[in-house]
């Protein structure tokens, strides 16, 4: 491959998210693996539930006198049953496959990646910033596994500025989602765009100046609050420093200003008050109970009086039923993620409550994807005028958190 002009006009680089340009046969092989898990979290999961339902519950509840009555009891009923263990190992391979899926054509293109992402930090145009800090503890809960099966999970680097293993999540999370996509536009919905816009909608006078987004990863769930409240300052912070390089360049090459730095979410070194907003999504349940204690009462630090904390995460066990609970928690056996169902376990109230947050400040909801219902239907659900969606609706997020 030449090497990239880097010299001439920075908006004839590609677009850092179009590198690498897939094989025909790369491309086929991932839709192989989104078809492939499409199938096994729909219809294997409905097999599964069948045979829960017609033997396993009843069995149980013929050697017991009772219905299990949480995830372990369920699990110890299912560990056998030949649809469970179907279902997991195809469901298990087919997270492998994802990353197998995108990791050819990711290294075939890694000069030309690493290029782009440093010709574009080279000159910053947007007043955005990355700070890294090459001497930052990566936390165990992060450095120890390979979390959710991804090969040097989120802060490997293979090579001096790299970005390969944000490249490969980027790809492999298109792969890992494009079969069960809900059929939203492009342009509305997901997490970001649904919680911004319902926390606007829920708190019309609140007008944050200043963003945090904790666990950013790429910025995927911290750029949308740029078009929710227009004008704020954006930033995110991450402990792998590929990942927040690649989330550099793409808000370079979006044009958008957002401030980057590698910082461990427990301690940052943001001044008191320094925030009105402080979010995250899918990031709790891969961290310590012990860290999101530290985390929440740093994020109590960080708020203005009158900001808002609010998270994305998956719901509590007490407000789900044993079998969903159970249905959830594979991730924690089989996913590397450790502490995905002893998070799910805690008193997520109880955890803002300690960190200093007011009990009667303190909130929790299923939000619709905005994506996915009318904008009329979204504003009501915002004025409570409308019920929260089940745990389980694929196309809908449970958040929590709490006003300081
Ligand atoms: C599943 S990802 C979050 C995904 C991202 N928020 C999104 O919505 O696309 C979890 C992220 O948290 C980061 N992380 C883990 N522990 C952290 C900590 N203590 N402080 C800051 N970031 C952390 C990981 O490096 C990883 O990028």
């Amino acid at each position: 491959m030449a090497p990239l002009d880097t010299s001439a006009n920075r908006a004839n680089l590609p677009m850092i998210g179009s590198v690498p340009q897939h094989t025909h046969d790369e491309i086929n092989r991932q839709q192989f693996v989104s078809i492939l898990r499409k199938h096994v979290m729909t219809e294997m999961a409905k097999d599964m539930r069948a045979a829960y339902d017609a033997v396993e519950e009843p069995a149980f509840k013929k050697a017991h006198g009772r219905a299990p009555k949480d995830a372990r009891e369920v699990r110890a009923a299912m560990m056998h049953d030949a649809h469970f263990r179907a279902y997991s190992s195809i469901r298990y391979n087919a997270q492998e496959m994802t990353w197998m899926s995108v990791q050819d054509g990711v290294e075939r293109a890694l000069p030309e990646l690493n290029e782009v992402a440093a010709a574009v930090a080279a000159s910053p145009r947007n007043g955005g910033t990355l700070r890294l800090n090459p001497s930052l503890e990566i936390p165990k809960a992060v450095s120890s596994l390979d979390i959710h099966l991804m090969p040097g999970c989120f802060h490997t680097e293979y090579a001096k500025e790299d970005i390969a293993v944000a490249a490969v999540y980027d790809h492999g999370t298109r792969v890992f989602g494009a079969g069960l996509r809900t059929g939203r536009p492009k342009t509305k919905g997901g997490v970001a765009d649904s919680v911004g816009n319902y926390l606007k909608l829920k708190y019309p006078t609140f007008k944050p100046k200043r963003i945090l987004d904790l666990g950013t990863t790429t910025g995927s769930n911290l750029f949308p609050y740029l078009k929710v409240f227009p004008g704020i300052e954006a930033y995110g912070i991450d402990v792998g420093a590929p990942m927040l390089r690649y989330a550099h360049v793409r808000a370079e090459q979006m044009g958008e200003a957002v401030h980057f730095s590698q910082q461990n979410a427990e301690k940052t070194d943001f001044p008191d008050g320094y925030f009105d907003l402080i979010v995250s999504s899918f990031f709790l349940h891969e961290i310590s109970v012990d860290s999101t204690r530290k985390i929440f009462k740093e994020a109590y630090r960080l708020l203005k009086p009158g900001g808002l904390m609010s998270h994305m995460e998956l719901p509590p066990s007490n407000l789900c039923d044993p079998y969903y609970n159970f249905y959830l928690d594979w991730d924690a056996y089989y996913n590397n993620e450790p502490h995905y169902a002893r998070f799910r376990a805690q008193d997520i109230i109880g955890l803002c409550a300690e960190a200093g947050f007011a009990r009667n400040k303190c909130d929790q909801i299923r939000i619709p994807d905005r994506g996915v219902v009318s904008d009329e239907y979204f504003a009501a659900f915002a004025r409570g005028e409308v019920e929260a969606p089940q745990h389980g609706n694929f196309a809908s997020w449970f958040i929590f958190g709490a006003l300081k």
